[in-house]
């Protein structure tokens, strides 16, 4: 492990921790290990991009939590910009404050900025990671009950059909499935 990468972890730790969110921090940690069972020794800017991915929900602004209220707020184009555009900002400023060389800054937000849509090879490898960290904290953590008084019912269906359908590999689908059909299960009898 470099230190770069400890820098970047505990930067990311420390801001979820002021930010009071520390199901992040698990999900960070998860979508790494994920990652890492996808890709083995993946190189040091998709260990970074995992683990910094979501970073701007650590700095979340009013606009994106208006954004997120709204019908389709959490799987719209609008919300997936700005998510994946601040995230991208927040994680390279503070890798060129470290003095990251410019070429593995430039790949972390390559990645960051399409985490959610996914693209090329590597941004689907991180999206369909973050995918497996997402239903196994928030989902299968029983966390959907959170999202449910946050955005309702609705719009925590369409969020989880979104999370397991955006997901590019059969593996992962594989992965994934149990919790998706419980969690669905679940928010048909509610
Ligand atoms: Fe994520």
């Amino acid at each position: 492990m470099t230190d770069l990468y400890k820098n970047v972890e505990q930067y990311v730790f420390d801001s979820f921790r002021r930010a009071g969110r520390v199901p992040e921090i698990l999900h960070a940690l998860r979508t790494l290990y994920w990652l890492e069972k996808l890709r083995p020794d993946p190189d040091e800017a998709l260990r970074i991009a995992s683990i910094s991915h979501d970073i701007e929900r650590a700095f979340r602004q009013k606009d994106v939590k208006e954004i997120v209220k709204k019908p389709g707020g959490l799987t719209n184009k609008e919300y997936f910009e700005k998510h994946e555009g601040r995230g991208t900002k927040i994680i390279g400023d503070y890798l060129e404050k470290q003095s990251a060389k410019k070429e593995l800054v430039n790949r972390v937000k390559m990645l960051v900025s399409r985490h959610e849509r996914g693209g090329n090879e590597d941004q689907n490898l991180l999206k369909d990671a973050d995918s497996i960290g997402f239903f196994e904290v928030y989902v299968a953590g029983k966390a959907t009950a959170e999202m449910v008084s946050y955005i309702g019912e609705n719009e925590t269906k369409k969020k989880i059909d979104f999370m397991y359908n955006r997901i590019t590999s059969n593996e992962v689908k594989k992965i994934v499935k149990k919790w998706y059909n419980s969690a669905i299960a679940d928010l048909s009898l509610s």
